[in-house]
């Protein structure tokens, strides 16, 4: 059990706060996960006060609350409240005095997260804040080991931007103390990939170029930006979600198995998995890899009318490897589009011919589709011969479904992160030459864009893209599952 905590969150009436963080840490609270002492304070510009701060969240969240009446209002009373400006002292002054008070209450230095859920272009200011006014140094000002530090994604806008982030966070604090989130990695079937890869003995065989024609990674979500154009305009999905999220998927299937199950270990395979993707020049920009925006993204809240932001890539890559030399990665990810997914295909060197070219095969042999959300699972696509007196062949797929198997509903992957937050355990987290890696791959993309000015191809919302996604990947004589 983790020990009694305070959770200080920077932009607690933002969408992540809103969305994600406190409906996750109520799930917590109902499942009993959380110490029975625990403190969340919001620190937001807003004028509230503690009882106002748990009306708006009541009122605002995208979690139900008023079904699990009698728990929200346990929860709720662990819930206070911060006015303060991020870029002036007396907000954070006042947060002193709040949080002696929680220390006193308990009797000793109570754990401190300071969670950074505001824009990115707002955490060098409350960095420089909590530095002067030594909110940096921990309880009474000297005990640092209890304080934590959670920066959300995106980590900078770009590598350089990454690199000068990540210079000033290691300035104020140990590595151990910070936390670089991406809620993918908390998601069970992100997990789920390396126990699947290295505890079947019956799959690191055939991973590899030998076995394996390419690999495919899809991601998608029907709605489009919604309330978020004031973050999302200008940032784009490349680096919303291909920095980090995209690239965390690729790492499960590219990495090496790692030297034991311990946090460096992983963390290192994750690492060298993205180190290896190679950079797309920006000359090769525009042959690899297409950018869109959904006909309407103009016209959201907070959009710029003229606005050039992506809502659609897709794109190809390799990964240097001796495993996965020269098989290619063909990734597309987009708002807007046809249905709610995350998934990873590997697609197997069709075999099917060598014995059976006259009875017709499949265009596509065996697939391994790994569903990350929804419907978690995993399938694995079999060519069969279908009933009958005569030689017919089709494909079947065998199923496993979280669902079925074990019964659970599966959380985002916020929850988990929260509680490997509370225990200090980084394993999940990313370290920063892994951000720095992804951030060099993604940097030369928008470099590709910006020097040889990239086309953007509009799309119908409910497709699947432009139809140039449909050429990347068709040009090499394939076809996205
Ligand atoms: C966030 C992105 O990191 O992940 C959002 O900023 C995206 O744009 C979200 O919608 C998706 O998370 P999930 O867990 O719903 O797949």
């Amino acid at each position: 059990m983790n020990s009694p905590f305070v959770m200080v969150i920077f932009g607690a009436t933002g969408d992540l706060s809103l969305s994600k963080l406190i409906p996750s840490l109520f799930s917590l609270f109902q499942k009993k996960k959380l110490n029975s002492q625990f403190f969340i304070i919001g620190f937001s510009r807003r004028n509230l006060d503690d009882s106002l701060f748990r009306d708006f969240i009541q009122a605002e969240s995208h979690f139900n609350y008023s079904n699990n009446r009698s728990d929200w209002e346990e929860f709720s009373k662990h819930m206070y409240y911060q006015k303060g400006m991020f870029n002036e002292e007396e907000g954070y002054r006042a947060l002193i005095d709040r949080l002696n008070e929680f220390d006193k209450k308990i009797g000793a230095c109570v754990t401190r997260i300071f969670y950074f859920a505001t824009p990115p272009d707002a955490y060098t200011t409350i960095l420089e804040k909590l530095t002067t006014t030594k909110l940096s140094d921990g309880c009474g000002q000297g005990s640092s080991k209890w304080t934590r530090i959670v920066v959300e994604k995106p980590f900078g806008k770009d590598v350089e931007t990454a690199r000068t982030l990540d210079k000033k966070l290691s300035q104020i604090f140990e590595e151990k103390q910070i936390f670089r989130a991406d809620h993918y990695l908390g998601k069970e079937t992100v997990q789920n990939m390396i126990a699947f890869r290295f505890a079947n003995g019956i799959f690191e065989p055939v991973w590899n170029k030998q076995y394996i024609d390419h690999v495919q990674i899809t991601w998608g979500e029907k709605r489009g930006i919604g309330k978020r154009g004031t973050f999302f305009d200008g940032l784009g999905l490349l680096r919303d979600v291909g920095q980090n999220h995209l690239m965390q998927l690729l790492a499960t299937v590219a990495m090496e198995q790692p030297t034991h199950f311990s946090k460096e270990a992983i963390r290192d395979a994750r690492f060298r998995a993205i180190d290896a993707v190679q950079c797309i020049k920006p000359e090769e920009t525009n042959a690899v890899v297409v950018r869109g925006q959904y006909k309407g993204y103009k016209s959201e809240p907070h959009v710029s009318s003229s606005s050039r932001t992506e809502t659609f890539v897709a794109l190809k890559l390799f990964v240097r490897t001796s495993r996965f030399e020269g098989v290619p990665f063909y990734i597309r990810a987009g708002k807007m589009i046809k249905e709610d997914i995350a998934e990873i295909s590997i697609v197997f060197h069709q075999t099917c011919h060598l014995l059976f070219k006259e009875y017709g095969c499949p265009e596509i042999g065996n697939v391994l589709k790994i569903r990350i959300q929804p419907n978690e699972g995993i399938g694995m696509r079999v060519i069969a011969k279908k009933p009958g007196k005569t030689l017919a062949l089709g494909t079947v797929d065998m199923k496993f479904t979280y669902q079925e198997e074990f019964g659970e509903k599966l959380s985002d992957g916020y929850e988990k992160l929260l509680l490997d937050i509370l225990l200090g355990d980084q394993m999940l987290f990313n370290r920063s030459d892994e951000l720095e890696s992804s951030w060099e791959f993604i940097t030369e993309i928008l470099k590709g864009w910006e020097i040889e000015n990239g086309e953007l191809y509009e799309y119908e919302p409910g497709t699947w893209g432009p139809t140039q996604a449909l050429e990347l990947i068709e040009k090499d004589g394939r076809k996205w599952l």
